[in-house]
């Protein structure tokens, strides 16, 4: 892999590899942009089939941020933090305490950033993984001595203990010392992997670390749901762009029944839309029906093609694909997964050609950073859900920009981020 090719053709500014003997850490902090303030961004752990994967995987989301932060107005650039976890200490947490939760000890959700496209990602990961160690006897030798290693070097020190979960917790004082050597320039949080006790490691060795016990952002109900609010916000948004004044009897599909999925229902519900919900875990999609009077389900693979006037995908990222834009039957497509175009500006252009409004993902489910940031800036939570539903402005500006120009709204969007980010501040 060509490292600084990659850096030019993202226009990222720094990568900084951090490698700790001692604990095994192998990390990369990926600084995209800092026009707007230092860059904030989750700290991913995950196990990598290879470095470039990593590398890849850091410099992709470290941008996303950068967009995401500039077009919800905060004072902050994009970077991301990603952890190897060439020794499965991630994978060992995961097994012990399931992937799906989040708070104290607990794996994190999305606090900062995709879940959805990691999901695709990372399950290809895995399988590729399972595969390279059926396949490779010396790939795999090499990965259990990593392991022993490390657990060597743990009982040749009297402050360490040899458990897993002690290597884990040097794992993340190490990165904080790292963080801490870039002097603020990078300021993490939670993300796919990472838990609100991995954080707290982080604090022992630098002030640059949020969602800590105790914080809001380590409070799941209150990120998804600042994100579920945002995407509403967003959607009530869509519609008046489309002339139409109220949610009341539109029939909404929601693909993904989780942390954001759920609370979005909620909202929906509450506002009168007509609930269409769909999730691939079935005892998820009876408690909407139970919870939300009128509801009806739909096949978690076809509800994209479900006859509606929004569909909001809140699971996986890339679902709408060059053959699924064909199929939507919806005139707004608004959700909160990360990445949904699998095809980038050419599915933008499809979908603007078919007449669907697209809501771009990174401006509509900026409620979870916009929290992130407020918090660290002192903020509670009803300020917070203030300038959560600044999100309609940013939408309206997109849409009008989208429409002046005759672009996607992808497109404009990100016109719009990049402008922000030439002048140097945020609104
Ligand atoms: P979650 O893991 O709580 O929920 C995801 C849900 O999608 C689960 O119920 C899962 O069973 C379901 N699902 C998985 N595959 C599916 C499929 N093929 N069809 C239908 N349902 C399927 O995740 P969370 O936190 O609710 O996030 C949802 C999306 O929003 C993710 O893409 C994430 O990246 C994005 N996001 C979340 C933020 C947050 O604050 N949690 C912030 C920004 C983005």
């Amino acid at each position: 892999m060509q490292v600084w090719r990659e850096m030019e053709r993202e226009g990222m500014e720094e990568l900084v590899f951090c490698y700790d003997p001692s604990s095994g850490l192998k990390a990369i902090i990926a600084i995209h942009n800092t026009a707007l303030g230092p860059a904030l961004g989750g700290c991913r752990c995950w196990t990598y089939v290879s470095e470039e994967e990593a590398i890849r995987d850091a410099v992709k989301l470290a941008k996303g941020m950068t967009y995401k932060n500039a077009m919800a107005g905060l004072p902050y650039g994009g970077g991301k933090a990603v952890i190897w976890d060439v020794a499965g200490a991630c994978e060992q947490m995961k097994a012990a305490s399931g992937m799906d939760e989040r708070g104290d000890g607990v794996m994190a959700g999305t606090a900062m950033d995709d879940l959805g496209d990691a999901m695709l990602a990372g399950s290809k990961m895995r399988e590729q993984t399972e595969e390279t160690k059926a396949n490779t006897r010396t790939d795999s030798q090499s990965s259990d001595t990593a392991q022993a290693r490390i657990v060597m070097n743990v009982q040749g020190d009297a402050m360490l203990a040899a458990s897993t979960l002690d290597v884990r917790a040097l794992r993340f004082r190490a990165l904080g010392r790292c963080l801490e050597r870039l002097n603020g320039r990078f300021v993490t949080g939670l993300d796919l992997g990472t838990t609100a006790s991995d954080m707290d490691q982080i604090r022992v060795e630098t002030t640059y670390v949020t969602d800590t016990t105790g914080s809001l952002g380590a409070k799941d109900d209150f990120t998804a749901d600042m994100t579920a609010y945002g995407v509403y916000i967003g959607i009530v948004t869509s519609l008046r762009h489309q002339g139409v004044a109220a949610l009341q009897g539109n029939p909404v599909a929601v693909q993904g029944l989780g942390k954001v999925g759920y609370a979005l229902c909620r909202y929906l519900h509450a506002a009168g839309a007509r609930l269409i919900v769909a999730d691939v875990v079935p005892e998820r999609v009876q408690r909407a029906l139970v919870q939300f009077s009128g509801a009806i389900s739909a096949d978690p693979a076809r509800i994209h093609a479900a006859d509606c006037r929004v569909f909001a995908p809140c699971a996986l990222g890339g679902v709408i694909t060059p053959a699924t834009a064909e199929e939507l039957r919806c005139s707004i497509v608004a959700g909160a997964a990360n990445n949904q175009l699998h095809g980038g500006q050419l599915v933008a252009r499809r979908m603007q050609a078919r007449g669907i409004l697209y809501a771009p993902d990174y401006v509509l489910n900026a409620g979870g950073i916009i929290s992130t940031a407020c918090e660290l800036q002192g903020a509670g939570p009803d300020l917070i859900r203030q300038k959560v539903a600044g999100i309609a402005g940013t939408l309206s500006q997109v849409y009008t920009e989208a429409v002046r120009s005759g672009i996607s709204t992808l497109e404009a969007a990100d016109r719009l981020a990049e402008a922000i980010l030439r002048t140097g501040r945020a609104e």
